[in-house]
C-alpha cells in the first residue's frame, strides 16, 4: 500500500441503458454507489492538499503592504491566509485546518471578539505586542505559543515600536464541517485587563495545580507557552540522549491538567534536529503545518523536496513521507488535528522498520 493508492473498488461498465437510469436516479436526487464508491471510500489517504512551502522573505513585503492598505479596524484582523494550493479558494492549509499570518503594527489594537473556533498564535518576529484572553495578557516573543481556545473573548495590541507578526493556526474547517460556527463582539473595544500578567504560567504551568481545581474546559488553563522554557527543555534533552530516528527530539504541548493535548481539535508540537540530522521517512493521517524556528535544512514530503531557513513555513498531507534533514541544529514548531483524529478513533501513523 505505499506510494501512489490506486482505486480499491471498481467501476462497473458505463451502458448507455445505465446511463440513461443513472439520469433518472439523479432526477430523484439518488445516485448509484458503485459509481463513487472508489473515489469517497479510498483503500488509503488521498488528501486534496498538497505539499507547499512558502518563505517568510517572500511573504513579509506583502504583509507589510498589507499594512499600509488597510487598518487593523478596517480589516477586524490582518491577516494573509495561506492557502493551500490544492484547496485554492476554501481558507485551508490542510483538509481540517486554516492557517494565516497576522501582522499588527505599533500603536495598533485588533478589537476584541471570541469565536467558537480554537486559534493558536505562534510569534514569528516582533516584541512588545500582547495578546489578551480571558482578561489577561502575555506579552508576546519569538518562538511563544499562545492559545485562545473555544469562545475565550481576545484582542491583540501592539504597544511596542517594531510590527509584531505571527503565525495564526485555526480549526475553521472543521467548525464548518459540523456547522457549530459562533462569533460575537466584546462590548468594548479591548476587554478589562481583570488578571495580572503571568498568572496563568504561575498557577498552572509550573508542575503545581491549585489544590482546589476543577476544570471547567477541555483546554489548557496555560495560554502562553514561552519559547525560552521550550528551548531549554529541547537543548538539555538534545545533550542527553540520542534523536529519535524520524523525530529527532520532538515534544507535544500538553495540557498540564489532563496530560492531553492544548486543545480539543488542534496539537502543536516542538522538535529539535540535531545539526547533521538525517530522518528516517514517516508517515501520519494527521496533515500537519511546521514553522521553522531556528537553522537551516530541508524536509522531503512524498516526492517534493523544501529547503527552509529560519520562518519559513511548510506542509507536509496527510500520509505523506515525511524526512527531515538538519544541516544546522534545528527547531521546528509544527501543528495538526490531531487530538481530533485520536479521540474519533481515526489517527495512524507509519513508523518505518528500524
Ligand atoms: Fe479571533
Amino acid at each position: 500500500m505505499d506510494g501512489t493508492s490506486t482505486t480499491f473498488f471498481t467501476k462497473p461498465e458505463l451502458t448507455a441503458e445505465r446511463r440513461e437510469f443513472y439520469g433518472r436516479l439523479a432526477a430523484r436526487n439518488t445516485a448509484p454507489l458503485w459509481e463513487v464508491l472508489g473515489a469517497i471510500i479510498p483503500p488509503e489517504p488521498r488528501p486534496q492538499a498538497v505539499p507547499v512551502l512558502w518563505h517568510y522573505d517572500d511573504l513579509r513585503p506583502l504583509l507589510m503592504e498589507a499594512g499600509r492598505l488597510l487598518t487593523e479596524k478596517e480589516a477586524e484582523r490582518r491577516v494573509l491566509v495561506l492557502e493551500n494550493p490544492g484547496l485554492r479558494g476554501q481558507a485551508r492549509v490542510t483538509g481540517s485546518l486554516y492557517i494565516g499570518l497576522q501582522l499588527i503594527q505599533p500603536g495598533e489594537v485588533a478589537r476584541c471578539h471570541r469565536h467558537v473556533t480554537s486559534a493558536l498564535r505562534f510569534v514569528i518576529e516582533g516584541s512588545g505586542a500582547y495578546t489578551a484572553v480571558e482578561g489577561e495578557r502575555t506579552t508576546m516573543h519569538p518562538g511563544d505559543f499562545i492559545l485562545t481556545p473555544s469562545w475565550t473573548y481576545h484582542d491583540h495590541g501592539n504597544p511596542g515600536d517594531v510590527p509584531t507578526v505571527w503565525l495564526d493556526g485555526l480549526d475553521i474547517p472543521i467548525v464548518n464541517l459540523f456547522d457549530t460556527s459562533f462569533a460575537e463582539h466584546y462590548p468594548g473595544e479591548i476587554q478589562p485587563n481583570t488578571i495580572p500578567d503571568g498568572d496563568s504560567l504561575a498557577r498552572y504551568g509550573a508542575n503545581m495545580l491549585p489544590v482546589d481545581f476543577t476544570p471547567d474546559k477541555p483546554s489548557s488553563p496555560i495560554f502562553n507557552y514561552p519559547y525560552s522554557r521550550s528551548r531549554e527543555a529541547l537543548d538539555r534533552l538534545g545533550r542527553n540522549g540520542e534523536p529519535h530516528p524520524c523525530h529527532g527530539i520532538k515534544m507535544r504541548y500538553v495540557n498540564p491538567v489532563s496530560g492531553g493535548y492544548t486543545m480539543p481539535t488542534i496539537a502543536a508540537f516542538m522538535q529539535l534536529l540535531p545539526a547533521g540530522f538525517n530522518g528516517k521517512p514517516y508517515r501520519q493521517t494527521d496533515g500537519t503545518i511546521y514553522v521553522v524556528v531556528e537553522g537551516t535544512g530541508r524536509t522531503r514530503v512524498g516526492d517534493t523536496t523544501y529547503d527552509w531557513r529560519p520562518r519559513d513555513i511548510f506542509v507536509a498531507p496527510s500520509w505523506a513521507a515525511v524526512a527531515h534533514e538538519a544541516q544546522s541544529d534545528a527547531v521546528l514548531f509544527s501543528l495538526s488535528d490531531r487530538p481530533a483524529q485520536q479521540v474519533l478513533g481515526l489517527w495512524r501513523e507509519r513508523v518505518p522498520d528500524a
